[in-house]
């Protein structure tokens, strides 16, 4: 496994070496911390190719090898104070470190993702719009991943949260030339407007037919044909979330990407043109989703009207129904060339992203992967997984499809309510986790308020059978996780509601905690 990885590891290192040399970009050296040395990270490969950074954003990493200021800011709920997180070092990661220890014992939202060129193109949490309120900053906690080895944590949107920066420098206005990516996931979206990233208008109004031109990623198909089931990457260009000129998809063989990270790009030169790419953040090279003509069936937006604003994970006009992740992401001055980009991704797979290394298996302590096993006499073989977004047991075994075990693995997380107890976050959907609703189980993106984090604490004690292990609902003392006619409940032994009944309460209630199906 160790060897596979490595040539995994140096294959990647390779590609990366490639496309760098092909460029004429120097200096290829890993230091101790990680880090790739100055001239190799994302926004000194566009520097090199004659289109400039003007803004670049990450709660993981530095995107100039040069960097090594601060990525985001932190507001602790328990006296308001805030603390910037910073890099480990010059072009490396995030120091996670100083956020658990700033939040430990309470909760932290991210209030600013500073931008790393020296613009200032700051975001914060965005302003009330001409759809949606005030928003939310997301929650600092509830993304942890692993980027060049290291723990770091992504954002994580729910619906209503967002950012934004009306007054920035050096964006493209009207119909200047720019590019842009971001790093997001194909495990965390929806088809809410709209999760984008990118130039949209300054006074937080739909002023028009492209006044807009964000990259998009989540299922909300604007113009027909979308093909397969998404979610794709497009381009909001205002009114409307194009896949060509046309609006809808003419790419037959784009379905969308599940991959838990996702490279999506856009470039507009403003005028006549502009281009959709894709990629898996992981490995791989880069697809085009289109490559043609900007819309001119449609008025407004050959030539484009930008109005110079920065969003994301809300519309244009704040439309705030979106959820997504985020990771990292850039936009440049003038229209990146392919090479440029190539080498992008390939920097982008050669961090390594992936999701937090284990903490051993089968245990409670935070980190850890397990699968929860019931102990009725029943149900031997059942384990509590995700299907549908609802909980469930089913039974899983050693020749279940890699789908069946992913769904019953779950990571121990500190609880997000009190870190004495834990929370459940899914395998292969970073960022969501088991809670209760109305009594019942189901796995949900962490919103980052007081009643998701309630919802989803448990408290484990002595198995209420007499072995194994019981999970006390954190707001609900007196209710424990149970299994019910294979759904998933949080029960009182002889409560009002069927799946309290008493008869099997103290076995339903009792799980062993077990290896993880999947490591
Ligand atoms: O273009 C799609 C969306 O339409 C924009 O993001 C928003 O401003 C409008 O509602």
């Amino acid at each position: 496994m160790a060897i596979r990885l490595r040539i995994a590891q140096w294959k990647r290192t390779a590609l990366f070496a490639a496309v760098v040399a092909a460029l004429g970009l120097v200096n290829l050296v890993g230091t101790p911390g990680g880090a790739l040395a100055a001239g190799t990270l994302p926004c000194d490969i566009y520097g090199s190719a004659g289109t400039p950074c003007v803004a670049a954003h990450s709660t993981t990493r530095a995107l100039f090898g040069s960097y090594g200021g601060r990525l985001y800011q932190v507001r602790r709920a328990s006296d308001g104070g805030t603390r910037d997180i910073g890099v480990l070092g010059a072009g490396g990661y995030a120091d996670a470190g100083a956020q658990d220890s700033f939040c430990a014992g309470t909760t932290c939202v991210i209030t600013v993702i500073y931008d790393q060129t020296s613009r200032h193109n700051d975001l914060t949490p965005a302003p009330p719009g001409g759809v949606g309120g005030q928003d939310d900053p997301v929650p600092a906690d509830a993304l942890p991943i692993t980027a060049g080895g290291h723990t770091v944590y992504g954002a994580s949107f729910s619906g209503r949260m967002g950012y934004r920066d009306n007054s920035t420098s050096g964006i493209a206005t009207g119909s200047q030339p720019e590019g842009m990516y971001m790093i997001t996931s194909g495990t965390h979206f929806n088809s809410g407007c709209c999760f984008d990233y990118g130039n949209a208008e300054t006074n937080n109004l739909d002023n028009g037919n492209g006044h807009m031109d964000a990259i998009y990623f989540g299922t909300l198909c604007w113009f027909s044909p979308c093909h397969g089931s998404g979610p794709w990457v497009m381009a909001d260009l205002e009114n409307g979330l194009f896949q060509s000129d046309s609006g809808g998809s003419e790419n037959s063989g784009y379905t969308g990407n599940r991959n838990p990270f996702v490279t999506a790009m856009l470039k507009n030169n403003g005028t006549n043109y502009f281009a959709l790419k894709d990629g898996n953040g992981q490995s791989g090279g880069l697809s085009t989703v289109y490559s043609g003509p900007l819309p001119t069936s449609r008025s407004g937006y050959s030539p484009m009207h930008k109005e110079g604003a920065i969003i994301l994970g809300i519309g244009g006009d704040n439309s705030n129904s979106a959820i997504g992740n985020f990771f990292e992401g850039v936009m440049t001055s003038g229209v990146p060339s392919d090479a440029a980009e190539n080498a992008v991704q390939a920097n982008i797979v050669s961090v390594g992203y992936g999701a937090p290394s284990p903490v051993g298996a089968g245990t409670l302590n935070p980190g850890s992967t397990i699968s929860l096993r019931a102990t009725t006499a029943c149900c031997t073989t059942r384990y509590i997984r995700h299907q549908n977004d609802n909980a469930v047991t089913s039974e899983i075994s050693s020749g279940s499809s890699s789908l069946d075990k992913n769904d019953g693995t779950w990571i121990v997380r500190r609880g997000l309510a009190n870190n004495s107890c834990v929370s459940f976050e899914s395998r292969n959907y970073p960022g969501d986790f088991l809670r209760h609703s109305n009594y019942q189980l189901y796995r949900q993106p962490m919103d980052g308020s007081a009643l998701f984090r309630a919802d989803a604490t448990f408290c484990p004690q002595a198995g209420k059978s007499g072995s194994g292990t019981s999970f006390a609902s954190y707001n609900f003392p007196d209710r424990f996780i149970r299994h019910y006619n294979n759904n998933v409940y949080i029960a009182s032994n002889g409560g009002s509601h069927d799946f309290d009944a008493s008869a099997s309460w103290a076995a339903d209630v009792t799980w062993a905690v077990s290896s993880p199906w999947t490591p």
